[in-house]
Formats: C-alpha cells, structure tokens, sequence
C-alpha cells in the first residue's frame, strides 16, 4: 500500500506547505473531527483540518451555519490529543471573526492554545482586517474563496462561483489581496479550473482546491467523502476511494446475526472465574428475606 512520498513521521510546518508549492510537490489535506479519524488521517496526509463541515458531516445540520466555537474547541481537541505530524489547522466557524478585531484574535488564539498550528477563515476584501489582527498576533492564517459555505444565504444555495467576469476578477483580486494581508495559504472551493488555476499561478503562497480543478497547489476533501462514510448525494467534485458505510453495515450486520445466533462472544472472548471460585458462584442463592424487613 503506498501511502505518501512524504516521511510519515515528519512535521508538517507552514514554511515546509509553502516550500512544497515551490517545488511543485502536491499538497493532500483533509478532515478530521476526533481522534480515530485523526489517527487514520495523520500518516498519509500533510494537512488535517478540524473544519466546520462537522456540522453537516457528524452532527446533523443542513449547513455549517450553527456551528460554535465551543463545538469547534471540544473537536480540535479530541484532534490534538492524538498530536498530529500533519499541520493542524482549526476552521473559524460562522460569527466567530466578525463581531470585532479582539473576539476574532480570543477564538482563534483560543484554537492555537489547544493545539492548532493556524486557522482558515471564509472570505475575501471585507476579512482583510480580521486576517491583519490575526497576523499581527502570530497566528497563521489559511484564507478561504468561492463557494464558501458560510455565505449560503447570500449565495441562494451551494452554486459555483467566478463563473462571470465580474466574480472572477473579484476573486483573483481577493486572493492577491489576502496574501497580501498575511495569509499563508488559501482554500479556493467550487470554481472554475481555469480561475483556480490563474490564482495558483499568481500567488507565491500554496492554494488548496476542492471543485476547483487540478491546477491548485493541493487538494482538501471531506475525510467522510474519500472513505465513503457520507450518506446519501455528494457533490461531483467528490471521489470516494471506499464504500466505508457499506462495510460498516456489513460488518456491524454480521455481528448483530452472531449475537442472535449465539455464536458471539466465544470462549476465548469471555473472562473465566478461578477454577476455586466456580462451584461456590454456581451455588450461590439469594438470602430469604428475614421477616419484617
Ligand atoms: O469545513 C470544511 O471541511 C472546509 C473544507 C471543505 C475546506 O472548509
């Protein structure tokens, strides 16, 4: 099985992600939650996010909107028990970085205090200052463009983006604009390859695509996406490499027929009293009640 060309116990820093855009190296990013995806995730890729995506992945919500930052907290931190090599990066949720300079720098400082090496926000010209206090307070920022979830209302649903002039000019204009401001990276979700692929060529700094075609330094994907665990439809830009729900169903279906038919567990996964204590359990009776208790 080949997993990455990486060494699986190298850290993962963000001057080696900008190093490896330099070389052309492609980046391999995505999702964890807790810490058995992590433990899954962290040999193979060089980017785990604890994206808001938990949301709508894992706890039932029809978009990313309700997610808080203490949900964000009590996942990251279940991911950063397990010490990730791979660069740990926790996703601002919705609310978290646009009340005021000092709640953003609190919430994202608050995700860097348990364990994230940076954080990604959604949005473009009206972040800038956001990103700027970030930077300023030494916190690494991966920036966030196109279709960004957050922005589903304003949008009028889950659509591509840059698709004409005026939105692609914005959108190059945008990602120029959060390099500038700092950004040492920047997610570019659900646009046209081609505009992808312009960004990528202008920016120094590494861009991560997911719908956004091949032309992007690295790719992210939903870790439930690539294993097969999402029910129901996915988007075209997903691949899944497994069908993880169906063999968990398979497996979980095999044990559930085994226990009704009595062949789960088997002696030897069952714990055996002392040969001394065996007789005097398989004798053993309740007491009589005494009389007036
Ligand atoms: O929350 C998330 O999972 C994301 C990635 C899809 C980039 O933002």
């Amino acid at each position: 099985m080949s997993h990455t060309p990486q060494s699986p116990t190298q850290r993962v820093t963000i001057p080696l992600v900008q190093q490896w855009k330099e070389e052309g190296r492609r980046i391999a990013m995505t999702t964890a939650y807790d810490a058995v995806a992590a433990r899954i995730a962290d040999p193979i890729v060089d980017i785990i996010l604890v994206g808001d995506s938990v949301g709508n992945v894992c706890l039932g919500f029809d978009n990313t909107l309700p997610v808080s930052v203490s949900m964000i907290n009590h996942h990251l931190e279940a991911v950063a028990r397990t010490r990730p090599r791979a660069l740990l990066i926790a996703d601002m949720p919705f609310l978290s970085f646009h009340v005021s300079r000092e709640e953003t720098i609190r919430n994202a400082g608050g995700f860097l205090q348990r364990g994230a090496d940076a954080v990604k926000l959604e949005g473009g010209a009206n972040r800038l200052d956001m990103v700027r206090a970030l930077v300023d307070c030494e916190i690494p920022v991966m920036g966030h463009l196109g279709l960004t979830p957050q922005s589903v209302n304003v949008m009028g649903g889950f659509k591509v983006q840059g698709r004409t002039a005026t939105d692609a000019f914005r959108l190059l204009e945008d990602a120029h604009r959060l390099e500038e401001a700092g950004c040492f990276a920047l997610v570019l979700e659900g646009i046209p390859a081609e505009l992808a692929a312009r960004a990528t060529e202008i920016l120094k700094i590494p861009t991560i695509g997911i719908g956004a075609g091949l032309g992007c330094s690295g790719q992210v994907l939903v870790f439930h996406d690539v294993v097969g665990l999402t029910d129901g439809k996915t988007p075209k830009f997903v691949r899944a490499y497994s069908n993880g729900f169906q063999l968990m169903q398979e497996a979980l279906s095999r044990w559930a027929t085994d226990v009704r038919d009595g062949t789960f567990p088997r002696g030897q996964e069952s714990y055996r009293l002392p040969d001394a204590l065996k007789e005097l359990v398989a004798n053993w009776t309740p007491h009589e009640p005494t009389s007036g208790s």
